[in-house]
């Protein structure tokens, strides 16, 4: 049951001829190729994008899955399994979409609600912070828990997603500086300064338009304690959420550049989440991060767009407002632009950015709209690199500072008359 001789010369002669015809199809093929199909011999776009994701990290700042593994699952891991395609359900998150999105460094939210300020907040945020450290650990073939930037390289090097922790609001410290420092040995590498609340010692981005009488104008002198506390520990400093005021009083008293770990430009979609230029500005001197946020609401709004439907948006409008802090002090603004979706946390998302497999698109339109490797680099994740790694030796040209043990005077009537408070002090 084999050909004779003859026959296989003529196998033979078919194939090379079949090879030929093949070889020139391509070479004419080629110069009309389309930028999304692919050629030997021509990079596409999009494999441009899968090389620089698989050279740099993408580091996102901001993902609530931990949110989504309380809400919808109690905390039990048993009862989901992230290795599985779970497109069809409401989460933007799996392991496979990571795989696809080329996700290389991840920093989960460990979030509590303002409604627990002044209550269970610690308990909540230990709670969050354990279900991370589970997944992580369940899933160790492809996430990888760090707590360094080397941490996140080396992790993107295994094929793995570096995962880190950020905790979402100051209200879960409850206003103690040994709480923050025992988040910090549990992992945790960014808070968070405020949620939509207030804390007894920030203001939130609410301020901006609804003011209340505990109003501070930005951070109190025990804020600016907090703040100082996680520069000696080396805490990234995040200000998503909060009101313009304290970005600028942290801006002003911190030894280490910021992260907004979350938000988006505020003079092409004037919400209070956002960041105003005069800020951006600031951020660049200061060497620090803004991380764009991919929420609907934050990326179609007035002034831009004075007939936006908050509810949707495009990938066009996210990479406006990447562009637009990009373009900050004439081109500086390169140095401090990143990415951080909010992926989980948010309702309505842009056409093209619906869940965490779409990122090699968003590198591919860039690709297509003129950016170098150079800069596309830089937006995935070496500023924020910069950035971590800036913290990391603030905090060891801090070693002989001791712990600040300020007490936070608790006088206010959430704290004086609250049955759920034992002590107060
Ligand atoms: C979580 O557990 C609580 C208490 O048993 C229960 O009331 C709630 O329905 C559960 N939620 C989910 C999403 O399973
Ligand atoms: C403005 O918003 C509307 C409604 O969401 C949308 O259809 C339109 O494309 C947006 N225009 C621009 C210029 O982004
Ligand atoms: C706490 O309650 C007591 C008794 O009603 C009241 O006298 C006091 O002013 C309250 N303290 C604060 C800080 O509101």
């Amino acid at each position: 049951m084999s050909l004779n001789r003859k026959h296989y010369i003529g196998a033979g002669l078919l194939l090379v001829s079949l090879l030929v015809i093949s070889v020139v199809v391509v070479a004419i093929a080629v110069p009309v190729v389309n930028s999304q199909d692919s050629a030997e011999g021509v990079m596409t776009s999009r494999d441009k994008a899968m090389a620089y994701l698989a050279e740099t990290p993408l580091i996102d700042g901001h993902n609530d899955l931990p949110w989504q593994l309380k809400s919808l699952y109690n905390n039990s891991l048993e009862t989901v399994d992230l290795t599985a395609d779970l497109s069809h359900t409401t989460l933007h998150t799996d392991i496979p979409r990571l795989q696809a999105g080329k996700v290389g460094g991840q920093f989960w939210a460990a979030y509590t609600s303002c409604g627990a300020q002044y209550k269970d907040a610690v308990m909540h945020i230990l709670e969050q912070i354990d279900v991370i450290k589970r997944m992580c650990a369940k899933y160790n073939k492809y996430l990888q828990f760090v707590t360094t930037a080397d941490g996140i390289v080396e992790a993107h090097g295994n094929g793995k997603v570096a995962s880190l922790i950020g905790v979402e609001g100051g209200h879960n410290i409850d206003s103690n500086l040994g709480v923050l420092r025992m988040l910090y040995e549990l992992g945790t590498r960014y808070m968070t300064i405020t949620h939509s609340c207030n804390t007894p010692w920030a203001d939130n981005w609410r301020e901006e338009f609804e003011p209340t009488p505990e109003q501070l104008d930005g951070l109190s002198a025990y804020g600016e304690k907090v703040i100082k506390e996680m520069n000696r520990l080396g805490m990234l400093i995040d200000l998503s959420h909060v009101s313009v005021a304290t970005m600028n009083d942290v801006l002003d008293i911190s030894a280490a550049p910021v992260i907004f770990s979350h938000s988006s430009a505020f003079s092409v979609c004037g919400s209070y989440r956002n960041v105003p230029d005069t800020v951006l500005s600031r951020v660049v001197e200061k060497k620090g991060v803004v991380m764009v946020n991919f929420y609907t609401q934050y990326i179609n709004c007035p002034p831009r767009n004075i007939s936006a439907d908050p509810r949707e948006a495009t990938m066009a409008q996210v990479i406006e407002h990447i562009e637009h802090i990009r373009d900050i002090n004439n081109g500086a603004g390169i140095d401090i632009v990143g990415l951080g979706s909010d992926y989980d946390g948010v309702g309505t998302l842009p056409t093209g950015l619906e869940d965490v497999s779409k990122f090699p698109d968003l590198i591919a339109a860039l690709i297509d709209r003129g950016w170098t490797e150079e800069q596309i680099k830089k937006l995935l994740g070496e500023n924020l690199l910069r950035v971590f790694r800036d913290t990391e030796k603030v905090r060891d040209q801090q070693n002989a500072v001791l712990p600040f043990d300020d007490v936070f005077p608790r006088v206010n009537v959430w704290e004086v008359n609250n049955t759920c408070r034992t002590y107060v002090g």
